[in-house]
């Protein structure tokens, strides 16, 4: 999935040959998954049909302050506009329009809509040969370069002129693949490796029968997306549940058992710079597993349980620089027995859930927390979706993490 996928872009095109290009690139964008607002300066009208855009962006085209809709007169709000996109893209961006926007010369829509944004904003220069080498030229992508915006480099090959040189657009594949590039690294895991396990374990008694739990692996998983939406590497090693993360990067490990966990665990632990243990891994095991189906008897049956290895601890006696979080689900004493496992099992952080309140726990898809960190500083949540926790997950642990 593209980070630009659910992402609103504002797509400012301006009165340069390229701006033919633009229809592709509309394409692209949606084709991402973004929902994409086209703003054109007069001038670019001649060179692109606002027809072919709005169909593409499936919204109307922008060019003026004031849209005449039969009787009425409507106002293009270049704030609303600029509050609404997560990202501004310019292309083609000509030498007048990157002029006016570093001297911030609004007299159009599309710099008004400009200096409004309070989003990421990309230019993809497109002009002539000696106009791109023009200082003035520079001088301006320079400037707007130290204003924060990124500059997506203009491309050598034969200009509309017929000229040889740097000074074409970057094609509508190399844009948005820039863009997309430039986003992920800017994330706050980026280059980061987050392993998280989710959902319940079952211990086998025969070839039918198992020991569970009741864990749907929600929690699990809304934390692997969350860290993949953050730009980690995600491992997410789960047990038998129906959640999905299909379509996301997360490389997802199915097992069974708490041994087979450990195991997957194990393969990976070193490499991460983070571990969150959701997973709710049964404590015992049946100490020996029938071979075949046991059958049914009048006399009781009495199954000699063995402890799992406790996966978690074994994380914390191996912990080098990882950051390690546990999950503590308790139904009294919550805050003494959630400080006693963060202790025991030499954590980080970790994520208390009390039964005792309304909404947390197994199968729903909310969940109420108290993070309990090193310094054992409480940090209490409100009832939120479990996605919501997630990102409230995430933000306690991104500060402590080291670069
Ligand atoms: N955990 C684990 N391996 C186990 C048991 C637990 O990795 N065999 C992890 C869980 O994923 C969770 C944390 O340890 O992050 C605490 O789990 P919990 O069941 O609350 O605690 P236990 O240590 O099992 O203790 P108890 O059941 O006695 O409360």
């Amino acid at each position: 999935m593209s980070v630009l996928s659910g992402k609103n872009i504002l797509l400012g095109i301006t009165a340069g040959i390229a701006a033919y290009k633009t229809a592709h690139l509309t394409r692209l964008l949606i084709k991402a998954g973004a929902q994409v607002k086209v703003v054109m300066t007069p001038k670019a009208k001649e060179f692109v049909t606002p027809l072919t855009l709005s169909t593409l962006s499936k919204n109307p085209v922008l060019s003026e302050f004031v849209t005449k809709d039969q009787e009425n007169e409507l106002w293009n709000s270049h704030v609303d506009l600029g509050l609404w996109a997560d990202y501004m893209l310019i292309a083609p961006a000509t030498a007048n329009t990157l002029s006016k926007m570093a001297k911030g010369t609004a007299d159009n829509l599309l710099i008004a809509t400009y200096l409004s944004a309070k989003c990421p904003v990309y230019v993809a220069p497109a002009m002539d040969l000696d106009m791109y080498k023009h200082p003035t030229t520079k001088d301006s992508l320079a400037k707007l370069s130290s204003f924060g915006n990124t500059v997506i480099p203009a491309e050598s090959g034969e200009l509309a002129s017929g000229l040889f040189g740097a000074g074409r657009m970057a094609e509508p594949e190399t844009i948005v693949s820039f863009i997309e590039k430039h986003i992920m690294a800017s994330l706050p895991l980026f280059g980061k490796k987050v392993l998280i396990t989710a959902g319940p374990t079952y211990e086998a008694i025969d070839p039918i029968r198992f020991i569970g739990n009741h864990s749907s692996g929600k929690m699990g998983f809304e934390l692997a997306k969350r860290a993949a939406n953050l730009g980690a590497e995600v491992v997410l090693i789960t047990g038998p549940t129906s959640q999905s993360c299909e379509g996301l990067p997360i490389q997802r490990i199915d097992v069974v058992s708490a041994r087979q966990m450990y195991d997957a665990v194990f393969e990976h632990f070193d490499t991460v710079s983070i571990a969150i243990a959701a997973a709710a891994v049964a404590d015992y095991k049946p100490k020996n597993v029938a071979l075949q189906k046991i059958k049914k008897s009048e006399t009781s049956l009495l199954i000699e349980l063995s402890p799992t290895q406790d996966i978690l601890a074994a994380m914390g006696n191996a912990k080098g620089k990882q950051y390690l979080v546990g999950f503590a689900l308790e139904t009294e004493n919550e805050l003494v027995n959630a400080l006693g496992k963060l202790e025991r099992k030499n954590l980080d952080c970790i994520v208390l859930n009390s039964l005792q309140d309304k909404g947390a726990g197994f199968k729903k898809d909310t969940n109420k927390i108290t993070l309990i960190d090193k310094s054992k500083k409480n940090h209490e949540f409100a009832l939120k979706s479990k996605a919501a926790v997630a990102v409230d997950i995430f933000n306690l642990i991104i500060p402590n993490i080291d670069a």
